[in-house]
């Protein structure tokens, strides 16, 4: 059997006075190519430790003057699961965001009034995106909030429809002054914008609980042998692979496990023969032309401080085919996958990086992606570690009554 060496093991091996031979295995691989023994190299170690500490500090939102106040989660909360918000009467958020199934619908593409374009994303740790949507095309929680309202497809009520409704029911308008200490005025944009804030003030408290990878990250950085024991040979493995040679964390990057930036990751884009889903290019111009931006009038924060992002922007052809790296955290619950689901399951996700064809990624640029063809058991191992990506308690959300029928 190969003696394994972990830094420790080397110097009771000496003691004990194993044969020279296998003590000079030891020092060669323990040290410099730990890659039989489950030790990480320093800047392994150095790259492991970066995805962490979780969940970093929250922070409230300074364009949303609702964000964190409780009456206004509360409010959101029940906007949520409201489908009077859609022009049929049938269609809520909670329609393509189930609480039961990570706040996604299990399809490749959703579904409200009619089929869109795109894959619903889990809504977990929302607070800490630059961007919103795989396109990029809000570049705050709010705005991406009234998307679906303002799209026919979706829900398409629309500020006029919106201010209607919560101006005449007595419920929505108790929760709307609740929420933000005043009636809804006659401006009914402004209305519609802060049904947006009461749901972003909501989905920002969804943040993921902590993993199996947080422990281990935790243990490596304490120094904890038996924390870091417990974790599973194979996620090590894999996760080795993500740190390094599968160049994963260059793009997830950090505790949320994205760079928040866009990339081509070589998915196929078309939308129906004949019509190809343009990606960042799209968003860039319809972050330009909506009027719900940081640099517009809905923007609670005077001093315009993260407004910069937004306003140096610049649109690249090479954005063409481009969506936002997405997070990983829970993400063995949000299949199917890409910006279309057009892939299954986190095994086809790894085969496709794996067999990536480098012709139909951007020329240009520096290239990051590889081909890596990697091995049966190695592909088994990044499955393996993007598993302990996720919480272990399946969440549970729902509208309380309680909340919502106390305001009159
Ligand atoms: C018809 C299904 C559908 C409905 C209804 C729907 N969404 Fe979505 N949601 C999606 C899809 C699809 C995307 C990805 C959109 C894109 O990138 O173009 C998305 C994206 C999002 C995002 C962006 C997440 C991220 O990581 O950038 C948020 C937030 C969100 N939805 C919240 C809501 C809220 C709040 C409502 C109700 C007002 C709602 N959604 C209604 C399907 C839906
Ligand atoms: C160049 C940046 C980049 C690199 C490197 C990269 N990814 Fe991605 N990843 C992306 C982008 C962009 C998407 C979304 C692509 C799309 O939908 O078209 C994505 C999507 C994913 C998804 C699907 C998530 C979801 O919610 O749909 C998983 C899982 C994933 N990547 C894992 C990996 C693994 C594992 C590696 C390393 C083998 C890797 N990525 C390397 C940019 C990258």
């Amino acid at each position: 059997m190969t003696p394994r060496c972990s830094g420790a093991s080397v110097a009771a091996r000496l003691v004990v006075g194993l044969s020279g031979l296998s003590i000079a295995f030891c020092l060669v691989s323990g040290i410099a190519a730990p890659a039989s023994a489950l030790d990480f190299t320093a800047e392994e170690r150095r790259r492991i430790l970066r995805h962490g500490p979780w969940p970093p500090p929250l922070r409230p939102d300074p364009s949303n003057r609702v964000s964190s106040k409780p009456a206004a989660i509360a409010f959101g909360r029940s906007l949520f699961f409201d489908p009077r918000l859609s022009v049929s009467g049938t269609v809520s958020c909670a329609t393509c965001h189930q609480p039961d199934r990570a706040w996604t619908d299990g399809l490749p593409r959703s579904r409200g009034q009619r089929a869109v374009d795109r894959n619903a994303p889990g809504l977990f740790n929302l607070r800490f995106n630059r961007w919103f949507g795989w396109d990029g095309a809000q570049d705050t929680l709010w705005a991406q909030n009234l998307r679906p309202l303002l799209d026919g497809r979706e829900m398409g009520l629309g500020p006029g429809g919106a201010a209607r409704l919560v101006r005449s029911d007595r419920q929505l308008s108790c929760g709307y002054r609740r929420a933000f200490g005043a009636a809804p005025g006659t401006d009914d944009e402004r209305i519609f914008v802060d049904l947006g804030k009461a749901l972003a003030a909501f989905l920002e408290t969804q943040v993921t609980a902590r993993t199996p990878f947080d422990d281990f990250r935790d243990a490596l950085a304490g120094g904890d042998a038996a924390g870091q024991a417990r974790y599973p040979a194979a996620a090590k493995r894999g996760l080795r692979l993500f740190v390094g040679r599968g160049n994963c964390a260059l793009c997830h990057f950090g505790p949320t496990f994205t760079n928040g930036e866009f990339a081509d990751a070589g998915v196929p884009h078309f939308v129906d023969p004949g019509r190809v889903d343009p990606g960042r290019h799209g968003g860039i111009r319809k972050l330009r032309r909506s009027p719900y931006t940081l640099l517009g009038r809905f923007n609670d924060d005077a001093q315009r401080s993260t407004a910069a992002k937004t306003r140096y922007v610049r649109l690249r052809q090479s954005n063409f085919g481009e969506f936002r790296v997405p997070g990983l955290r829970n993400v063995a619950l949000t299949a199917p996958y890409m910006h279309a689901g057009s892939l299954g399951t986190l095994a086809d996700v790894v085969r496709h990086y794996s067999t990536i064809d480098e012709e139909r990624l951007h020329a240009g640029g520096e290239r990051i992606l590889r081909r890596l063809d990697l091995s049966a058991r190695e592909q088994a191992d990044l499955v393996a570690f993007l598993e302990t990506l996720t919480e272990r308690k399946p969440r549970r959300e729902a509208v309380k009554k309680s909340e919502n029928g106390a305001c009159r």
